[in-house]
């Protein structure tokens, strides 16, 4: 999922949205920022967040209580927007209060390709693992940056934007970037049968599978708070098989959660099964994907990539959204 307006899609900060008190200023704003979230997680949100969801657009950024010091001295902080609210928080606490159990529980389980004889009968888990930029293991980036490469890095080249790792690495690497993984977890001879809601052990960084990854950003487009799908990327023999549905549905549920109004992505307009693909998810061109222009030389001007949204709204997780009977794929 090539992103080739990185000049449209903003790494929110905080700092300019946030009246610190003055003690407080000569810290980092984030640093700040970040200690009042945690106390806000621990003392105003625990009750209303049990079914993880949380209303972000109702925080409220109060300032630590300081002794000896007035309300005058410290003047109370605005409210965060929901963007720097969503971003402020660290991974483990985003998990907790925008990405439902379910999807932390998805697990599946695929019959392996046989390229050999002894992969006839196998079964491939994968699990779904949800790491921001700076909590992802530096191997897993990797593998994902490996697979842009594997699917998408012809198409790149082709393209006005052409094929740069370096920036795409830095890309993938943007403050506020998270990441869906699809963590292959087990090989076994049967599909491993369907896990409770006991939450997966994060397996050992360094080595292991990634059969593809989703990679997102809470972000404002055009003044609108939105969440941006950067990258939706599959291993060659995990793709048709209704995965990249699951991912990109589960990334319009965290949407909703956080009460977000659009999914939106950027798309090549030569990969025709993707834009197959959005469109059957419910994906149309977004009001603000640029249009054709005309040239001084009267010649039409065609981008060749589209940004593509769908309106959010507040479709609640259904009892079976929310069931993960997604052995069905196969
Ligand atoms: C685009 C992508 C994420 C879509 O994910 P996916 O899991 O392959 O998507 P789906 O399985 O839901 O649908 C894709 C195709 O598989 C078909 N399909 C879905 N389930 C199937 C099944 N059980 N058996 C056979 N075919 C199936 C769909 O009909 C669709 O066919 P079409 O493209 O001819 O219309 C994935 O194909 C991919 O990683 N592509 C390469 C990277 C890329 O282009 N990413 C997008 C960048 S913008």
């Amino acid at each position: 999922m090539p992103s080739p307006l990185p000049q449209r899609v903003r790494d929110s900060k905080v700092t300019k949205l946030v009246t610190a008190p003055p003690a407080t200023r000569k810290r980092g704003l984030d640093e700040y920022i970040l200690e009042n979230v945690e106390d806000m997680t621990k003392e105003n949100m625990t009750k209303e967040n049990k079914d993880t969801v949380l209303d972000a657009s109702s925080m409220v950024m109060e300032p630590k209580q300081k002794k000896h010091t007035s309300d005058k001295q410290n003047p109370p902080i605005k409210s965060l927007p929901v963007v720097e609210s969503v971003n402020a928080f660290p991974v483990d606490k985003f998990i907790d209060y925008y990405v439902p159990q379910h999807i932390r529980d998805f697990t599946i389980s695929i019959p392996r390709p046989t390229t050999t004889p002894t992969d006839k009968g196998q079964y491939d888990t994968y699990s779904l693992q949800i790491d921001s930029s700076s909590s992802i293991p530096r191997a897993d980036l990797e593998s994902c940056f490996l697979l842009v490469k594997l699917t998408s890095s012809e198409m790149y080249k082709h393209s006005t934007t052409g094929w740069s790792p370096a920036q795409k690495k830095k890309e993938m690497k943007l403050r506020d970037m998270r990441y869906m993984l699809l963590v292959r977890t087990s090989s076994t001879a049967e599909p491993e049968p369907k896990k409770g809601t006991e939450k997966r052990a994060r397996i050992a960084s360094g080595g292991r599978d990634i059969g593809g990854f989703l990679s997102f950003m809470v972000t404002y487009e055009d003044g609108i708070e939105v969440i941006y799908c950067y990258e939706i990327h599959l291993a060659p023999e995990l793709q048709h098989r209704g995965l990249g549905k699951i991912l990109l549905g589960y990334l319009e549920e965290i949407g909703r959660t956080i009460r977000l109004r659009k999914a939106m992505l950027t798309v090549f307009r030569a990969n025709e099964s993707a834009m197959r693909f959005y469109e059957r998810m419910g994906y149309r061109e977004d009001e603000f994907s640029p249009k054709p222009m005309k040239l001084r030389n009267g010649n039409i001007r065609e981008y060749d990539y589209m940004i593509l949204s769908k309106e959010l709204g507040s479709k609640q997780t259904t009892k079976s959204d929310a069931n993960n009977t997604l052995d069905v794929v196969w």
